[in-house]
């Protein structure tokens, strides 16, 4: 920064204060915080700075992994040499930690106390893959706004969640973790949550949201986690950026970098995406922290020779926090000194960290009352939305001859079977570190309460990786009962980080189970319980409905219950592709449409040509497997029919800055009460780049009586329609394109519309 730039930033800055607007405090432009700050926290954040020695602001901008007993850490903390803690949830240790901190370090700048709360924090819910596809933002926000309550009483005050890491290869364990492989959902999915983890007005009660990994990390080579990426600027700007962009509008106060390099250059020191996008383009004023050590594993990468370099390179690219690699504290002031890095980046690292805590109130509260805090933990308020979250998540994706819902009369011996039927710990799924077994509810448990003396439970395989020969005594069970409900999938540690696999079949001999459960005559309901879509093709066959339970959390058992005995009716949609074989990676429905394009009909589990077939060679798609998934995006099945019919525009022709009116009507043709996830699509025809055969707009959830029929009516902006073109700008390219309504990304009938 010149002098020139300094004076100008300090007029902009006291220009601001005396308008009393808050500006941005990384960028020199004028423009709002993004995390909300204004003159009076600025000034304040300015007092305390001004007090700081240089390892003091050094020692703020390290983060300590301090579980356990805190005076072990004492020392540190009093010297100034921790600016934050992760992974300490017990609320009378938390409070010890501040205490030293407040009230014998010289400053008495308190901590911020972070923690994986992923998709829940006592009460789990569904995991993040899961709560996309209830398609239900205000749902997922207030789920958010529970883990809120039940960390922050503890003294947790920032959670590393949301991650918005799109997902087109489910080989990748951290799929789990996200929303899936659409952009727009993801975004949509990642506002919710900040809003929930934050609350709409500093209290308490808000939760810091982390939003991360930034950037690219889901596009991992070959789905092994950690790898590299090869994320072109476009492919980032278009589809990987926008999920952060709209979260760091949501106020997100906090971003965490990625493990991976794209493109060679590893995210942590990438100054592209930390600084010119992040910083200047977004303007975001809120705090960047490392990922886990991703600074210390520069070195690996082959990026920086030691700890001191890469120190250097991620200060250099703007990161304010250092998670685990301690290589701040170990070469901060000793860079700065050789003049190597200029004490005005570590101030501005220091302000981006200390705005965070004045905004949370720690300053005035860094206590939490540990004795009420056990109160707030798994409020009966607090499982009853885990359990609808749970309903809602839950994709139906067979039903034939409308099997479900089951009529309690007329089952009266039920079969509960498979590895996934009493598993509590496994049906949390991963990341749910404070999830307490003891509290989950499993299907059996929910099953033999509401019918109790009915349920037989064999479990036919110990865990989801066991192998058996025989099923005879399930096979027996089977033969005597009504029904049998068979509970299968992938316990937790399958899916989440470092749990990538090649193989998506069901594990151990899971597909053998149904099978021979199929054979024994009674009619089968499979719910498959898992960290990502796994390849289920084979086992369609052998059921007769089936449910797909991304691991649905603490409420699960009830929320299965519910949904199999028509209590509650599947609204859930497939938040990513469902593939036939894992050969077909990556296959998702926004992809570019080819030069030759498959021109079959567009049919569901698409059937193979035979092998050697050639009417259709110049196209794309598999000899073995053809051009379709399993099941596509946006997917799920009801209890009822749904029916669109009259898709129309309100007019032919849009400007750039205007408003498509769409309108629809839907019908729902059949006898029960449900909630459809209407789903717009558009395609713009011709641009200045190939673009997505598809891409999802706009999804509403529409609640119709049986038998009710509304026209619908929703709203577009024509920017949304905005896109990172050939001329390395975002904006709407006037020209024709097309648009669906439908229930899911590979139904309904387009309608043309233009933009001029
Ligand atoms: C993960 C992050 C997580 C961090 C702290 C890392 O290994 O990649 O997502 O927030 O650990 O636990």
């Amino acid at each position: 920064m010149t002098d020139n730039d300094r004076m100008m930033n300090k007029t902009i800055r006291t220009l601001a204060l005396l308008a009393g607007a808050a500006l941005c405090a990384a960028c020199a432009q004028h423009r709002p915080s993004t995390v909300g700050t204004t003159p009076e926290v600025e000034q304040r954040v300015e007092r305390i700075l001004a007090q700081m020695t240089l390892a003091e602001k050094v020692g703020q901008m390290n983060q300590v992994s301090a579980g356990g007993d805190p005076s072990q850490y004492a020392e540190a903390l009093r010297a100034g040499q921790i600016g934050s803690i992760l992974n300490e949830v017990d609320p009378v240790r938390i409070n010890e930690f501040q205490r030293i901190a407040v009230e014998e370090s010289r400053l008495g700048i308190p901590l911020l106390v972070g923690r994986d709360v992923i998709h829940g924090f006592h009460t789990v819910f569904p995991i993040p893959l899961g709560l996309a596809a209830t398609f239900d933002p205000a749902l997922v926000e207030e789920g958010a706004r529970v883990a809120a309550l039940e960390a922050t009483a503890q003294g947790v005050r920032w959670t590393f969640s949301p991650m918005l890491d799109i997902a087109r290869d489910p080989r990748w364990g951290r799929i789990a973790e996200g929303s899936g492989e659409d952009t727009w959902l993801d975004a949509r999915m990642g506002e919710a949550m900040v809003r929930g983890y934050q609350g709409t007005q500093w209290d308490a009660t808000s939760m810091a949201a982390c939003i991360k990994h930034f950037v690219g990390y889901g596009a991992a080579e070959g789905g092994r986690d950690y790898n590299s990426t090869f994320l072109t600027e476009r492919e980032l700007r278009n589809v990987y950026l926008p999920p952060f962009e709209a979260a760091v509008r949501a106020g997100a106060m906090t971003l965490m970098t990625s493990f991976n390099d794209n493109d060679g250059i590893p995210s942590t020191a990438n100054t592209f995406t930390l600084k010119q996008v992040l910083r200047d383009e977004w303007g975001f004023d809120g705090l960047v922290v490392t990922d886990w050590n991703s600074m210390g594993e520069m070195i690996s990468h082959g990026y920086g020779a030691d700890r001191k370099e890469v120190a250097r390179q991620a200060i250099g690219a703007g990161v304010d926090m250092d998670m685990m690699t301690f290589g701040f504290l170990s070469h901060l002031e000793e860079l700065v000194q050789s003049g190597a890095v200029k004490e005005s980046a570590i101030d501005a690292a220091v302000r981006n960290i200390l705005r965070v805590k004045v905004l949370l109130g720690l300053f005035e509260h860094p206590y939490v009352d540990a004795a009420a805090a056990q109160a707030v933990q798994y409020a009966p308020e607090h499982l009853a939305a885990a359990q609808r979250t749970a309903e809602e998540s839950v994709v139906l994706l067979r039903n034939e001859g409308d099997l479900l819902p089951l009529d309690p009369a007329r089952v009266r011996t039920i079969l509960v079977t498979g590895p996934m039927a009493d598993a509590p710990h496994d049906q949390l799924g991963t990341w749910a570190f404070d999830g307490q077994k003891q509290h989950t509810v499993t299907p059996l448990a929910a099953l033999r309460e509401r019918f109790p003396g009915r349920v037989v439970y064999v479990p036919g395989l110990g865990h989801s990786r066991e192998h058996r020969a025989r099923f005879d005594d399930v096979v027996a069970a089977a033969r005597r009962a009504d029904v049998v409900l068979a509970f299968l999938g992938e316990e937790a540690i399958l899916s989440g980080e470092a749990h990538s696999l090649a193989d998506l079949n069901l594990q151990g001999s899971q597909s053998e189970l149904l099978a021979a459960l199929k054979a024994a005559g009674k009619p089968v309901v499979a719910t498959v319980m898992a960290g990502r879509p796994l390849t289920i093709e084979r086992d369609l066959p052998n059921c007769g409905a089936l449910l797909y339970a991304f691991h649905p959390g603490t409420m699960g058992g009830p929320a299965l219950t519910n949904l199999i005995f028509g209590d509650a009716v599947p609204s859930g949609k497939t938040p990513v592709t469902f593939l036939r074989t894992v050969g077909q990676v990556p296959m998702y429905y926004n992809h570019h449409m080819t030069g030759r394009p498959y021109n079959g009909e567009l049919l569901l589990g698409d059937i193979a040509p035979e092998a050697g077939q050639t009417s259709l060679g110049n196209t794309s798609y598999y000899l073995d497997y053809g051009a379709y998934p399993l099941f596509p995006f946006g997917y799920g099945l009801s209890y009822t029919r749904f029916a669109y019919s009259d898709v129309a525009l309100d007019k032919a022709v849009y400007a750039t800055d205007g408003t498509l009116r769409v309108s629809f009507t839907l019908a729902n043709t059949g006898s029960r009460d449900a909630t459809e996830v209407a789903q717009v699509y558009v395609r713009d025809l011709v641009g200045s780049l190939t673009r997505p055969v598809k891409e999802l707009k706009h999804f509403e959830r529409v609640a119709l009586k049986a038998g009710e029929s509304r026209r619908v009516e929703v709203e577009i902006p024509v920017s949304e329609l905005a896109f990172f073109g050939a001329d390395g700008t975002r904006k709407v390219e006037p020209g024709d394109f097309q648009l669906w309504v439908a229930g899911d990304s590979a139904s309904g009938e387009p309608v043309s519309f233009q933009v001029q």
